[in-house]
C-alpha cells in the first residue's frame, strides 16, 4: 500500500524479484499526500487499508510508503499481530550504509516528505550503522503532488522543484542521497542528473523486494513457478491512476477497482471487485 503512485516503484521491484507472487496494490489516492499529515491521521489510514486487505489473506503486507512506515508501522504491527507487515525505511537505510563501508565518515543526504524527515527514522538507522556519519535531511513537500499530477523530469516545474530541494543537500557534499519517499524514484533520472556522478542515489524498492523475498523464503511461503498477477485498488480518480501507472510500469494495468474511503470498513475487497465489474458492464 501507498498513498498513490509511489508504491508502484516497490511493486515493480517485487514483480521483478518475485515474479510468481500475486500482488494486490492499494493506492490511497483520495487522501494523499500523507507526507504533511500527522502520525495519528496516517496511522488511521494505514490501519483501515490493512484491515480492508485482510480478508484476502495476504501472506505479507508491504507498507510501500516511507511516511506510513515512519509514522504508522509499529502501531499497525501491534494492531495486527498475526500479520506479517514490513516497511521500506530499514531496507533502504541499510542499503545506503552498505554503500559507504569503505568511507571513514560518510555524509548521507535524505530527501523525504515532511513527516518522514520529522520522524528521524532514516537518521536513526543510518547513524546506528555508521556512528561517525553526518546525516543531512531535506523535506520536499512539493514532489509528491507534482508527481501525482503526472509531470515528469522534463517538466520545468519539476526541474525547478528538484533543484530547490537538492541544492541544500548537495552543498553538504553527500556521498549518498537516499530517496526517502517511494514516489521519488519516478524522477530518478533527473535527480541523478542534478546530483552528478559523484553522488550515489539509493532507493528502497530493490532492497525492500529482497527483504520480502528473504522473509517469505525463511517462512517457506515462496510461490514456486507460474506467473503472478497484480490487481489495483484506489480510493479516487481511477482513469488518471490507470493512465499514469500504465505509463510508469510500461504495461497496461487495466482498470483499477475504486473503493471510496468511507467504504473501507463496510466492503469486502471481492464485493468491491464485483461492484466495479457491474459498474463497467
Ligand atoms: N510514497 C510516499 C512516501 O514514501 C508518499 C507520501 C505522501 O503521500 O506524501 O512517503
Amino acid at each position: 500500500m501507498d498513498s498513490g503512485l509511489g508504491g508502484l516503484t516497490v511493486a515493480r521491484a517485487i514483480r521483478s524479484r518475485l515474479p510468481a507472487e500475486n500482488i494486490v496494490y492499494f493506492g490511497d489516492t483520495a487522501r494523499l499526500p500523507y507526507g504533511s499529515k500527522t502520525a495519528a491521521t496516517v496511522t488511521g489510514f494505514v490501519r483501515e487499508i490493512v484491515g480492508y486487505l485482510l480478508p484476502l489473506n495476504p501472506k505479507h503486507v508491504v507498507v510501500a510508503c516511507n511516511t506510513a512506515t515512519a509514522l504508522a508501522l509499529s502501531a499497525v504491527r501491534a494492531d495486527f499481530p498475526g500479520v506479517s507487515i514490513s516497511g521500506v525505511i530499514e531496507p533502504g537505510a541499510l542499503a545506503a550504509t552498505a554503500l559507504t563501508e569503505h568511507l571513514p565518515d560518510p555524509v548521507f543526504g535524505v530527501l523525504a516528505t515532511e513527516g518522514t524527515v520529522a520522524s528521524g527514522a532514516y537518521e536513526k538507522i543510518l547513524m546506528r550503522g555508521r556512528p561517525g556519519a553526518t546525516v543531512v535531511q531535506q523535506p520536499a513537500p512539493l514532489l509528491v503532488p507534482i508527481i501525482e499530477e503526472g509531470r515528469d523530469g522534463s517538466d520545468p516545474i519539476v526541474k525547478l522543484a528538484l533543484r530547490q530541494y537538492l541544492m541544500p543537500l548537495l552543498a553538504r557534499r553527500p556521498d549518498v542521497i537516499v530517496l526517502g519517499c517511494t514516489h521519488y524514484p519516478i524522477l530518478r533520472d533527473e535527480i541523478e542528473r542534478i546530483a552528478g556522478p559523484d553522488v550515489a542515489i539509493v532507493d528502497a524498492a530493490g532492497p525492500c523486494a529482497e527483504d520480502i523475498a528473504g522473509k517469505l523464503g525463511a517462512s517457506g511461503q515462496l510461490r514456486q513457478g507460474g506467473e503472478g498477477w497484480i490487481r489495483y485498488f484506489v480510493t479516487d480518480k481511477v482513469p488518471r491512476f490507470a493512465r499514469m501507472a500504465s505509463a510508469f510500469l510500461g504495461t497496461d494495468i487495466g482498470r483499477p477497482v475504486w473503493v471510496a474511503p468511507e467504504e473501507l470498513h463496510a466492503t469486502h475487497p471481492s464485493e468491491a471487485i464485483d461492484r466495479d465489474m457491474s459498474r463497467v458492464g
